[in-house]
């Protein structure tokens, strides 16, 4: 059964609506851990558009559980993660005029970089994970790479409806058998939520779910806690009898 990270870049967009200081993301990190979280997933972007670096500061010296920095592969961001050690990076690529991360990275057009980087955070023993898209090329270039983890896009999954919903969902099974095969780590992630989320916490070697958007939308209905514990309880239905 996997475990639970659970993103809180959707709490600092509020914050960043009135530009203030509240709802704090790193007081939300903390709800999330006391509620069960096993992880909290941030994503400093290269525009700043929710999560500062204030916070990636603050959370890294409060949260408890495992960091896992979603970041571009810039020289700006690879220095500031290389700073502040969190337990993991998640390459994701990053365009600006994107409403959230949409695709996956194109591994073989950034290969060149990620061949110098990933040994650099390795050695400084940050885990390094690559968010792809289910497909066998990335997984392939992720393995040469020698990454630990890929996380799998769900976003295709998560956007369509019935036959659609189970080809994409065949697509992610056969993409984590794969990475497996390839002696890759499995997560998996975007658009995950309440309702949608039991088959993919069912899929083989599939070891951390990253889920903001669904969690924080409940979470002003039934406050954060409760979210959170839902959620977890939603994935714990994926534990065999
Ligand atoms: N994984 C990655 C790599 C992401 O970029 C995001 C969105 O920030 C998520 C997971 C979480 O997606 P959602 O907010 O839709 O649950």
């Amino acid at each position: 059964m996997p475990r639970l990270h659970v993103n809180i870049d959707h709490v600092a967009t509020l914050r960043q609506a009135r530009r203030s200081d509240q709802p704090d993301p790193v007081l939300a990190a903390g709800i999330s851990e006391l509620a069960g979280a096993n992880g909290i997933t941030v994503h400093l972007r290269e525009d700043r558009r929710h999560i500062q670096d204030r916070d990636v500061k603050l959370l890294r010296q409060t949260v408890k559980s495992l960091m896992n920095l979603e970041m571009a592969l810039t020289d700006e961001m690879i220095a500031i993660a290389l700073k502040l050690q969190p337990d993991q990076v998640c390459i994701v690529p990053e365009s600006r005029e994107e409403l959230t991360t949409e695709g996956g990275l194109d591994v073989s057009h950034h290969y060149k970089r990620l061949e110098k980087a990933v040994p650099v955070f390795r050695k400084a023993g940050i885990e390094v994970s690559l968010f792809v898209d289910p497909l066998p090329e990335p997984l392939e270039d992720a393995a040469r790479l020698g990454v630990d983890f890929v996380e799998l896009h769900t976003g295709a999954y998560s956007n369509t409806r019935g036959r659609a919903r189970d080809a994409e969902l065949l697509r992610l099974e056969t993409a984590a058998n794969y990475a497996h095969e390839l002696g890759l780590r499995v997560n998996a992630g975007h658009g995950l939520d309440y309702e949608n989320v039991l088959p993919i916490a069912q899929l083989p070697y599939v070891e951390e779910l990253n889920i903001g958007y669904a969690i924080i939308c409940r979470s002003i209905y039934i406050g954060l806690d409760q979210a959170v514990r839902e959620m977890q309880d939603r994935i714990l239905a994926a534990a065999p009898d």
